[in-house]
């Protein structure tokens, strides 16, 4: 197994960077860009393994999508002319994928055989199958498509309206591709609002949808049209050179062109109440999502308690904040959290050895964790468990322990931020 030696920091983190493209945003860029007629180019596109994942289901299905690093072109006659694949489609570690494609999937007129790996094979389906069941969707897999590998056969398909169990932007943005293709309107109402990147994008290609605070309605049947997409740095791979910076006494770096859309933006409101010292400045809209700059500071930072509607606004966010918390004066809290435990590894379970291995004292609850602070990390060998946000927190960990430490299997990292190490090289050696 592969494994890499990280030392502690030995200067400031200071200058500048951008981050690589959202990587919500960079799917559905794809996903819209194959049911829109036209062309679409997309811009800062997320050159990761998920992203790339996306492209090939779709050229899968015949679409006509050339990438060249951060430029995406895709030409298509829209969604009437998707094909059936003639071979399963390998989603690989790709949750977001895999709960938008079911959706889509239900309601194109072939049949289709979706699988991944290990991790995402034990990722529940069951939360996107029910709602598209009740649409009219045939789905089969193991225990009856609640795992993949699963099998969709495309009907006709009547909206519904849904008031999701789980707080999933994959779910709501599942249903709601669905609904594109279905009878009659679509209405998902959630009790606290996740990303609405679906919902912004659908606008930016011509698409009619309602939204009133918490409910949002599609109208089945409509025709998209190619258009450019920028896509914003995505600030869940920011918040890693943000916490690095907090934690590095002397830092002070700038992070330019990240995604401001408030229902991602939870992690600099629970920072700002940890004291941290973050100067946000918005710069531009582009295509419904606000784009801006971030200057973190290094600060002095206490405990909070995170609950509540906060927590799907950071949900990816969590694994990183666990590590500062470590840093911070007094017990941070997180709960109601329970979500973490279905994400690519079970986040809770495997943020708590980790951190723990390293020398921090972190207690796992049912939804969440107890983070003691501050505590000093010494080191030692951990692995990424197959997660590229648990392989980056390690990364950024590193920095502050006292003694080398050892990150098994950190190849992941490419799964969303392949030019990770490169970006955190450039910031030390200034
Ligand atoms: C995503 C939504 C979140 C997030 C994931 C990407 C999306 O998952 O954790 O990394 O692009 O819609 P859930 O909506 O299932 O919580």
């Amino acid at each position: 197994m592969k494994k890499i030696h990280l030392s502690p920091i030995k200067s400031p983190l200071t200058g500048t960077i951008t981050v690589p493209g959202d990587k919500s945003i960079s799917h559905r860029a794809i996903i819209f860009g194959s049911l829109a007629k036209g062309k679409t180019t997309i811009t800062h596109f997320l050159n990761g393994e998920d992203c790339l994942v996306t492209i090939k289901a779709f050229q899968a299905m015949g679409v006509e999508i050339k990438q060249k690093g951060e430029e995406v072109i895709i030409e298509s006659e829209g969604l009437d002319c998707l094909k059936e694949p003639l071979i399963p489609i390998d989603l690989g570690n790709s949750g977001t994928t895999a709960r938008l494609l079911l959706g889509l999937l239900s309601g194109l007129p072939f049949h289709t055989t979706l699988f991944g790996d290990q991790s995402l094979t034990a990722r529940p389906m069951d939360r996107i199958r029910d709602p598209l069941l009740k649409m009219g969707a045939q789905i089969d897999g193991r225990s009856n498509g609640s795992y993949l590998p699963i099998a969709v056969r495309g009907q006709s398909l009547d909206g519904i309206t849904f008031y999701p169990p789980v707080k999933s932007a994959q779910v709501k943005s599942g249903v709601l591709l669905a609904g594109l293709l279905a009878n009659g309107e679509t209405t998902v109402i959630e009790t606290i609002k996740t990303r609405d990147h679906t919902e912004n994008m659908l606008t930016a290609f011509g698409g009619k949808i309602k939204i009133e605070g918490n409910k949002v309605t599609v109208q089945g049947k409509q025709t998209l049209t190619g258009t450019d997409i920028e896509v914003p740095g995505d600030i869940s791979s920011a918040a890693f050179f943000i916490v690095a910076a907090l934690l590095i006494p002397g830092s002070e770096l700038t992070i330019k062109d990240v995604g401001l859309n408030p229902t991602r933006i939870g992690i600099l409101d629970v920072l700002k109440h940890m004291n941290a010292d973050i100067v946000i400045t918005e710069t531009k809209q582009v295509g419904g999502e606000s784009i801006g700059d971030l200057k973190i500071t290094y600060s002095e930072l206490v405990g909070v308690d995170v609950a509540g509607d906060v927590i799907p606004r950071m949900i990816d966010e969590l694994p990183i904040l666990a590590l500062l918390a470590t840093q911070a004066k007094g017990i941070t809290r997180i709960r109601d959290a329970e979500e973490l435990r279905y994400k690519e590894t079970d986040r809770i379970s495997s943020v708590v050895n980790i951190l723990n291995t390293l020398g921090a004292k972190v207690k796992a609850t049912p939804d969440g964790m107890i983070i003691e602070g501050e505590t000093t990390l010494i080191g030692g060998q951990v692995d990424s468990d197959g997660d590229h946000r648990l392989g980056m927190m390690i990364a950024i960990a590193s920095l502050i322990c006292q003694e080398d430490v050892i990150l098994t299997n950190p190849d992941v990292i490419n799964i969303s931020y392949p030019t990770f190490f490169d970006d955190l090289n450039a910031l030390q050696s200034k």
